[in-house]
């Protein structure tokens, strides 16, 4: 077998085996290419397909985007998490349209201008879609350099980071581009994986370091197990017939601007908001608890169901508030907690 490069291993490895069919790869479009990798940022490819296809199907392109309102497009993305990158794509798709007269920029330096674009995703956008010579490093990337180099982290991430930039550039061919940095991404996803990589179908296995050495325990990158600090939260779920009161969560924290039910940190507070509504606090049920994980926390969450017969005088004046119709929901966002609350009645409600 003829010597191939490291970078004509993987073109030819991407070629074969390579993921080619997903939504964002069919009928290519630079304006699918950004929204894909915004999604993809934190975010698996099995994840991302559908989120991907209601986004496309709302915002099929940048003039839809901009001139649409902030809550239609955390409505697309509710449940994905990261809800900031869902307002910088809204930020950026107005940057676009004024300064950039709504085409995507074709310039590097003018896509690493949009607000929650960095180098690695600024590159994956113009070389997955224009096949322009930009390299990347994701995470995926990172592991199969670290691995196929046995480059030993006793250094510092900035280090490391710097090293294997170095490295991505000289690796990274000039012609194929996008195919080169798509294989490497899907065989970090399908081969090369943190766990269990399944070397004997990796076509850089004969250099590997690591597949030569054995030593899989050793590179990389043993995610130290964090301990995550944890919140308790009430959320008030206050329920008339079909509609939920929901208010939009403006403080700033992760899920500013996305709808909420009535959200309260201490059980006093809560049971003080109560009385100034005048709701008739004997008639709350517990619901079951639960946790929702975020990348530096975790929330546990216990619902607190209320049922009105009556809503003649409840929070009428609160303009941030709305009810919520799960049989013909209103096109907001929603964290993935609410929605999957809201699931639970829609089941029992058919
Ligand atoms: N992660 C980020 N971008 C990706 C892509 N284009 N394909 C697979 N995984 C990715």
């Amino acid at each position: 077998m003829a010597n191939y490069c490291f970078s004509q291993l993987i073109i030819n490895w991407h070629h074969n085996y390579g993921r080619k069919n997903l939504p964002w790869q069919k009928n290519k479009t630079l304006y699918k290419i950004w929204i894909s990798e915004i999604m993809l940022q934190q975010t698996t490819v099995k994840t991302v397909i559908p989120y991907f296809k209601k986004f496309i199907y709302y915002f099929p392109n940048i003039n839809t985007l901009s001139t649409s309102k902030l809550d239609s497009i955390l409505y697309c993305w509710s449940g994905l998490g990261y809800y900031n990158r869902a307002k910088n794509i809204y930020k950026s798709a107005q940057i676009i349209t004024t300064e950039y007269n709504g085409t995507f920029p074709h310039e590097f330096v003018n896509v690493l201008k949009l607000p929650g674009i960095g180098r690695s995703t600024a590159g994956a956008i113009l070389s997955l879609s224009l096949n322009f010579y930009y390299p990347i490093l994701d995470g995926n990337v990172k592991r199969i350099l670290i691995r196929y180099y046995g480059i030993i982290s006793s250094l510092t991430d900035k280090i490391i980071e710097k090293k294997l930039w170095t490295i991505i550039e000289l690796i990274t061919p000039i012609h194929n581009t996008g195919s080169f940095n798509q294989g490497m991404m899907d065989l970090g996803a399908l081969i090369c994986t943190r766990t269990k990589p399944k070397c004997e179908f990796c076509p850089l296995n004969k250099k590997c370091i690591t597949n030569i050495q054995k030593q899989w325990d050793k590179y990389p990158i043993k995610k130290i197990k964090k301990i995550y600090p944890q919140k308790t939260s009430w959320f008030i779920i206050i329920k008339y017939k079909n509609y939920f009161w929901l208010k939009k969560n403006t403080t700033y924290n992760i899920w500013k601007n996305l709808f909420c039910f009535p959200t309260f940190y201490d059980e006093k507070t809560y049971l003080t908001w109560l009385q100034e509504t005048k709701i008739n606090i004997n008639n709350y049920q517990k619901m079951i608890s639960f946790y929702h994980k975020f990348s530096h926390f975790i929330l546990y969450i216990q619902p607190v169901l209320i049922q009105l017969s009556n809503i003649s005088n409840f929070c009428q004046y609160d303009k941030q508030g709305m009810w919520y119709n799960i049989k013909n929901p209103q096109h907001i966002g929603l964290s993935k907690p609410v929605q999957k609350i809201l699931d639970m009645f829609k089941q029992d409600s058919y």
